[in-house]
């Protein structure tokens, strides 16, 4: 097996090539002036199986994967795999109005297209890991919430855990079973791609360590609005953990709101502490 690392995953592929005792696959991939992407692949691929990892944030990491996984077909790879750590559009996966594009289903299809087998983490659109049929394409959705858990429970001893939506509160709900604590939902109505409003109801948090879980922190709007209301109820602490971590507002953003910040490396950030190398790399040789 050869692991290939994208440019938005470079360091994560070198854990999943650990986990798997496989090897690096080398590739050189730039960029020209005008934007346009250049891949080319350096190792001998002719019969062999080959995993790409990369992370899809931007339009520009799809368009490098895509070009990943079909050169490694031309070139005579036996199987290709394709491992987005963090897929993007996935939000996308109903119509909410009509004429709307379903951005899901085109990803997953291109995709298809150009591997033998599919793998991503935490897609936003499923609410538990293994594998999925969503229009017609099979892939893997991994759940990497336990090993977040693993983690972020070790730091907190009164845990309570909060989902900051309806949405989240099936992991919510697993979380709560492995961390043994409480758990409850807030109630959140999203206002633009920005804001959103969070109204509180009455949680018993005093004195005990708030977290909060999410699946993906993108502008962190949701995060700081729940954070704030909760520490009126005058928790010990406020911990967050998430497994997609965008940050686009940075870290900063949470200063003053939040006591622990954690994620995953399905996206590289300041506070991605937790590697998802371990749960791909076993999850492919399976
Ligand atoms: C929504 O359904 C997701 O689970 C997250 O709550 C959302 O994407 C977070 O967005 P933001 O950080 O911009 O509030």
């Amino acid at each position: 097996m050869l692991v290939f690392g994208g440019t938005r995953s470079a360091s994560l592929s070198w854990n999943v090539a650990k986990s798997m005792k496989a090897e690096v696959g080398k590739s050189e991939i730039k960029a020209f002036p005008d934007g346009e992407k250049y891949v080319r692949i350096n190792s001998a691929v002719k019969g062999r199986e080959c995993t790409v990892v990369q992370s899809i944030r931007s339009n520009d990491d799809f368009v490098e994967l895509l070009l990943m996984l079909d050169t490694l077909r031309d070139l005579g790879a036996n199987q290709v795999h394709a491992v987005m750590p963090y897929l993007a559009y996935m939000r996308q996966d109903k119509r909410f109005h009509v004429g709307e594009a379903l951005s899901a289903k085109t990803i997953l299809k291109l995709l298809y297209e150009v591997s033998d087998s599919i793998t991503t983490i935490n897609c936003h659109f499923l609410n538990e890991g293994g594998e999925a049929v969503y229009n017609h394409i099979r892939f893997m959705n991994l759940d990497a919430m336990p090993i977040l858990l693993g983690y972020v429970g070790s730091k907190v001893e009164n845990p309570f855990l909060i989902a900051p939506d309806k949405g989240s509160l099936s992991f919510a709900k697993a979380a709560a079973s492995q961390l043994d604590c409480e758990f409850d939902h807030l109630s959140k109505t999203r206002l633009s791609g920005s804001e959103v409003r969070i109204d509180m109801k009455d949680l018993d948090v005093g004195g005990k360590d708030v977290l909060i879980l999410d699946d993906i922190i993108s502008t962190g709007g949701t995060i700081v609005e729940a954070a704030k209301l909760i520490r009126k109820g005058h928790p010990s602490s406020i911990n967050v953990a998430c497994v997609h971590g965008l940050f686009l507002n940075g870290i900063e953003h949470f200063k003053g709101e939040v006591d622990r910040l954690t994620s995953t490396d399905t996206l590289d950030n300041p506070v991605s502490k937790v590697s998802v190398g371990d749960l791909i790399g076993q999850s492919i040789l399976r």
